[in-house]
Formats: C-alpha cells, structure tokens, sequence
C-alpha cells in the first residue's frame, strides 16, 4: 500500500490530518504566514457541519476568528456572555465574569466557528478535501513524511511533506503512530454521560445555567432566539430513542426548578444525542515530523466547553512555531510546542473534571459524598475566591501570560 502508484503527488510544507475547526483554524493562520498545507478529513463538509458541538468562546479565541480575518460573523451573530448562572439546591448564583475577573465568554456554536473557516478556506484558495478515506500516514520518524488518501471519486493520490499535524480528533489513527513504548496516555472515565437535545423553543434564561440538583446536573445552553442547546445527565449506555419529548421536559423542568419559580420554555425536539466522554491526554504531542493537535491529543469532559478552546490554543502555538521550524531555524524550535501547549491542557484537564465532579451526581454516592458537594458548591458560589475561581478558569487563560 505504502508505495503502491498513485493518481497524484503534491508537495507542500505541511499535511494537516483533520479539518475540523482545529485543523482548518492552523491551515488558516499558516496560510496567513505564506505556508501551503493540504487538510484532509473523512467526514464531509455537510457531517461536519451539522455535527452538534458545545458552543461557548473564549473572548481571545473570538477575537482571533476576527483579528486574523477568517470572519467577522461572530461579532453580529454571537452573543457576548458576562457570566453564567450556577443552580445549587434550587438556588440561582450569577458568576459574573466581568467584574470578578474582567472577562467575558462568546456564545457562538462551534459548526459556525467551523463554517467560517471552511468558507475562509476556500476564499484564500487553500486546499482542503474532505470525505476522503483509507487515509495512511507514513514515515513520521523522517523528515519527509507523507499522507496518502482515497478521494470521493475513487481516485488515491500522495501528500509528500515536512510535517504532518494530526488534528483528527478524538478517535484520532495519527495518534496511534506514536510508538507505544514511546508515548503515555492518561485518562479517566465517568460513570454518567449527557442527553444532548435542540428544541424549537425561545430562550429560557439571558446566560447558560448550569444546574447541580438532587436529581443530577443539567446545562441550559442557547442557539439562536428560537433554537435552544440543553442536555442533562443520563447513564452512558442511555438510548436516545427510548425518551420522549414529555419525559425530556418533565427531567429538565426538575433539574431547574427552585424557590425562584424558575422554568424552561419548551417546544419541540428536533434533536435528541446521548454523549459519552472522558479525560484523555497523550504524551508526547511530537513523535519526529508528526505533531499532535487538540483532540488527538487530549479530550475533556463538556462541562465548562473547553476542548474547542484548548484545541485553538494548541494550533495558535503550532502556527507560531512551524513557520520558524521551516524557515531555517530548524526543527528545534519545534520543542518549544509540547511545554508550551502541555501546561494549559493539564490546566484545561483539572478544570474540566472538577467542574464535571462539582455538578454532578455520582450514582452510589454515599450520603457524605452528596452532602460534602454540595459543601463544595456553597464554597464556590458562596465566597468571592470561590466565584472568581470558577469565572477565572472557565474563560480561559490569557494566551502571552500563563503564569497569571
Ligand atoms: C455548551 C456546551 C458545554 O459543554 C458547555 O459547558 C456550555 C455550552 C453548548 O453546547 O452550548
């Protein structure tokens, strides 16, 4: 297969496997530096496109999408965000960002954020197939590696370059590359998974609740005026199929409910996803011309959305250091990445459980583990430390200055 003939060969200086937001988001700030890459993906534009994902921004990422010209969209159809509601025993606590820490989140789904830079793709001619398959990646431990696919018409054709990125996700095969007595994988399961839902419905609420209650966690999210994004907790091996609409509502009005009289608007449900996650991190991110990029790498759990963030923060690195790489400072400046990207995603990782473990109920909890949660939450919400905590780490580090 490795050298069986081809119907074409390009060369350009960087491969990039994935093209989700990720790996488009890298072609894009490359491209920016005058560096050809080639993407590739074996899901179509369309699967990508209408994949739900979690939908909060850090304001540096949105400020990226802006400043480095993929699309100015954010700023008309997102929605600033200045802090969350926290929902513990039926009580409603406002996180406010701004003034705790002076931050703000964008409410902006990530199929948009993808939208944006496909569409910037293609308006700056970089090249980007998707729908491939039989994907192989050969000769990483080179410096001349190279990605070989299946395109949607039958053909195969040869990417020969001087450094893959794998930013294939979560069920990433260039991850696999990595030799296994050279690479370490850290990770952790939870015992519960969320139902994800889309329902016609108007808003419920200005900013995201997310709601620890007796009954289990829920997150009351938003798409547009008339669309709204909620999930709950369920068990992970729950079937979507197996609830209807009325079950779903009667689950989430409980969850919410409190002394405020507080309930969700309800409408139809156009989507209904049971969503399974874990805590994932592969060292190392570089295995010689292969450099591993956001999922692939590292997963978290959704509470808090971090993992799109996490993943733009890895290819904002990346974009920093490739183009120095290939420019004749060689391939050195390349062990600036992993220290660089490693640091926020154990940050990422910490945060990301412990909110997940804060919010939810375990299943066989003992009494003294659902009394000393909630324990925690009234540290959380109840003191200042403990809210600027919270709104420090769920909008994100500063890029320059992690130290802070
Ligand atoms: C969304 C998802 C999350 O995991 C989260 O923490 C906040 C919002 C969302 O899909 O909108």
């Amino acid at each position: 297969m490795a050298d069986a003939p081809v119907d074409s060969v390009v060369s350009v200086p960087v491969a990039v496997v994935g093209a989700g937001p990720a790996g488009l988001m890298l072609a894009h700030l490359l491209g920016r530096a005058g560096i050809e890459t080639v993407a590739v993906d074996t899901r179509t534009r369309h699967e990508i496109e209408t994949t739900q994902r979690a939908g909060i921004l850090e304001a540096d990422v949105a400020h990226d999408l802006v400043g480095t010209g993929v699309s100015d969209r954010i700023l008309r159809d997102g929605h600033e965000h200045e802090g969350i509601e926290v929902r513990s025993a039926g009580r409603p606590y406002r996180i406010d960002f701004k003034q705790l820490v002076g931050a703000s989140t964008w409410l902006y789904p990530q199929t948009d954020v993808f939208v944006d830079l496909a569409d910037a793709r293609a308006r700056d001619g970089g090249t980007v197939h998707f729908g491939i398959r039989d994907t192989e990646v050969l000769d990483v431990a080179t410096d001349a590696p190279r990605v070989r696919y299946t395109a949607p018409d039958g053909t195969r054709h040869e990417i020969r370059a001087r450094y893959v990125v794998g930013a294939d996700g979560s069920r990433s095969m260039c991850r696999d590359l990595v030799p296994e007595d050279r690479r370490v994988r850290y990770g952790t399961e939870y015992p519960f998974a969320w139902f994800g839902i889309l329902a016609e419905a108007p808003t419920s609420a200005p900013e995201l609740v997310y709601a620890h209650s007796a009954h289990g966690f829920a997150l009351i999210s938003q798409r547009t005026e008339a669309v709204q994004r909620m999930y709950f907790q369920c068990a992970p091996d729950e079937s979507a199929d197996a609830w209807s609409d009325d079950r779903i509502w009667e689950t989430l009005q409980a969850r919410v409910a409190g002394e405020d009289g507080f309930r969700l608007m309800e409408g139809p449900i156009t989507e209904k996803t049971v969503l399974r996650f874990r805590s994932f991190v592969q060292e190392p991110m570089r295995w010689g011309s292969l450099l591993l990029a956001g999922d692939a790498a590292h997963t978290v759990p959704p509470t808090g959305a971090r993992g799109l963030n996490l993943a733009l923060h890895d290819v904002k690195v990346l974009a920093e250091v490739l183009p120095r790489a290939l420019g004749g400072a060689g391939e050195a400046v390349l062990e600036e990445y992993e220290p660089r990207a490693l640091r926020r995603v154990w940050r990422a990782q910490h945060f990301s459980y412990w909110m997940t473990r804060l919010l939810h109920t375990a299943p066989g909890a003992s009494s003294f583990d659902l009394r000393r949660q909630l324990g925690e939450l009234d540290n959380v919400v109840g003191t200042r430390a403990g809210r600027a905590y919270l709104a420090e780490q769920y909008t994100g580090w500063p890029t320059r200055d992690q130290a802070h």
